[in-house]
């Protein structure tokens, strides 16, 4: 049986008093939720702060992404150890703003993803499809063609951990949720890629998220699902009330 796990990615809100305050919401409403795996993922400016609220409870912290190398010459970057060291347990990486506005790639992703499990951070991978090729039926080609890039030559071990985010991009932040039957169809596909990638054991531990525009009144649809074991959640990630809703969904 998979634990579902809730993700929210604040994305760039959340300056320090607003995380502080934030983060403190959540740990009151779930710091002692059972029922599923929670993560706050902040700016990296606030996941100092955020660290020391969760610490101790049953809220985890991520990152919203890293370099692929541990040290050097890289303005403006950050490093896996830097993120180990705040006591970070999981990482968002290709996400599809990412991916858009910073021209990330799956062998970027891939390499993001080697680095992490070097460090002990969990990967949350992200995959999606554009609305144009969704209308062209493109759907499946284009995320699996993601999952096989970004999961290439991944140590088995590790990948049994992670966690891929499936988060159709016409669905983020436009209120357009996925229909439940939309988004298991791709979570079985991504699965059953994973049993050919690796193996039917390792493909049925690993934890599949829905991200789009998921929120308190459509995650028990969603998560019903039989391939979709949770959520990555933008806009209702920002409020600890609807955030909590959604966990409680699980
Ligand atoms: P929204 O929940 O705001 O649509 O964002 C989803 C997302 O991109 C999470 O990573």
């Amino acid at each position: 049986m998979r634990k579902p796990i809730i993700a929210g990615n604040w994305k760039m809100n959340g300056a320090l008093e607003e995380a502080q305050k934030l983060a403190q919401g959540v740990v009151d409403a779930l710091g002692d939720a059972k029922n599923a795996d929670v993560a706050v993922c902040p700016p990296f400016t606030a996941l100092s702060a955020v660290s020391m609220i969760v610490k101790g409870t049953n809220v985890k912290l991520g990152a919203q992404n890293c370099n692929e190398n541990d040290s050097g010459a890289y303005t403006g970057e950050i490093s896996p150890v830097f993120l180990k060291e705040l006591g970070v347990d999981y990482c968002i990486i290709g996400h599809s703003e990412r991916r858009q506005y910073y021209a990330e790639t799956d062998a970027k992703i891939n390499a993001k993803a080697k680095a992490l499990y070097q460090h002990g951070i969990i990967p949350i991978i992200c995959v999606g499809e554009l609305l144009d090729e969704r209308k062209a039926g493109r759907t499946l080609d284009v995320v699996l063609g993601q999952v096989r890039g970004c999961l290439a030559e991944l140590p088995r071990e590790k990948m049994i951990e992670s966690v891929i985010a499936y988060e159709p991009v016409w669905a983020i932040g436009t209120g357009e949720v996925a229909t439940p039957e939309q988004a298991q169809e791709v979570h079985a596909a991504i699965r059953a890629e994973l049993a050919k990638l690796f193996d039917q054991e390792l493909a049925d531990a690993v934890r599949l998220q829905y991200g789009g525009s998921m929120k308190p009144d459509n995650a028990e649809g969603l998560m019903a699902k039989a391939d979709i074991d949770g959520g990555l959640i933008g806009g209702a990630a920002l409020k600890a009330d609807s955030f909590a809703g959604i966990v409680a969904c699980c």
